[in-house]
């Protein structure tokens, strides 16, 4: 970022590098580490940032309802995001407040636009992280068709959910030659507010 650059422009910046990296598949912004908590420990993984809507503030992914993520989420819905973009060099920290939508007019919405191959995830026979005898995906036999029917899938729902987290902080770190820079931003009263902090 130029010298002259105002901390709006940062603020700007990071919506529009979010948007895309939802938007755009091969993006690096397009997968996230996502931190929860279970019992005092930080718990981290990576999903896709399937949705960015910058008016409400709002980053989406899609998960199992059974998953531990979940079971997480609901004793503390604070979400932290965290993504890097090797080329621009730009490291985005995110933090806020989850709504859990499972079986609901999103979900729905979101699921009719899933192809068979895109609800597998949900589709296991038991819960995400169940331990088992022997490797297996976890699939029921229908997944090994060549061609399966959607109608099939649908069994799969129950599992889908998806996450909408409200961002109320952000900071971001652009690492240059010439010097680091380093802004974070909260959402306080209705507005953001941006602050230029050490690097
Ligand atoms: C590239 C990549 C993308 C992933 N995307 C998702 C995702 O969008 N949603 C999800 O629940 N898990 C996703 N996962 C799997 C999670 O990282 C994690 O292993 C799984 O959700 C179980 O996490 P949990 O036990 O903490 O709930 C992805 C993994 C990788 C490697």
């Amino acid at each position: 970022m130029q010298a002259n650059t105002t901390i709006d422009e940062v603020l700007t910046t990071i919506w529009h590098l979010l948007y895309r990296g939802a938007v755009q598949k091969k993006d690096p912004l397009h997968t996230a580490t996502i931190g929860t908590i279970q019992e005092g420990t930080p718990q981290l993984r990576t999903v896709v940032l399937r949705k960015t809507d910058t008016t409400a503030r709002t980053l989406y992914f899609y998960t199992d309802i059974r998953s531990r993520k979940v079971h997480q989420l609901k004793e503390n819905s604070t979400l932290s995001w965290l993504f890097y973009h090797p080329k621009k060099n730009v490291q985005i920290r995110a933090k806020g407040k989850t709504t859990i939508h499972h079986q609901d007019d999103l979900t729905a919405t979101l699921w009719k636009s899933l192809p068979s191959y895109g609800r597998k995830t949900y589709g296991t026979t038991h819960a995400p992280s169940t331990p088992l005898n022997t490797l297996s995906d976890d699939l029921p036999a229908l997944w090994k068709a060549e061609e399966i029917e959607l109608a099939a899938t649908e069994y799969a729902y129950e599992n889908f959910a998806v996450i909408g987290c409200e961002i109320d902080e952000l900071e971001w770190l652009h690492l240059q030659r010439s010097g680091h820079q380093r802004a974070q931003f909260s959402f306080l009263n209705g507005d953001w507010k941006g602050s230029w902090i050490v690097p």
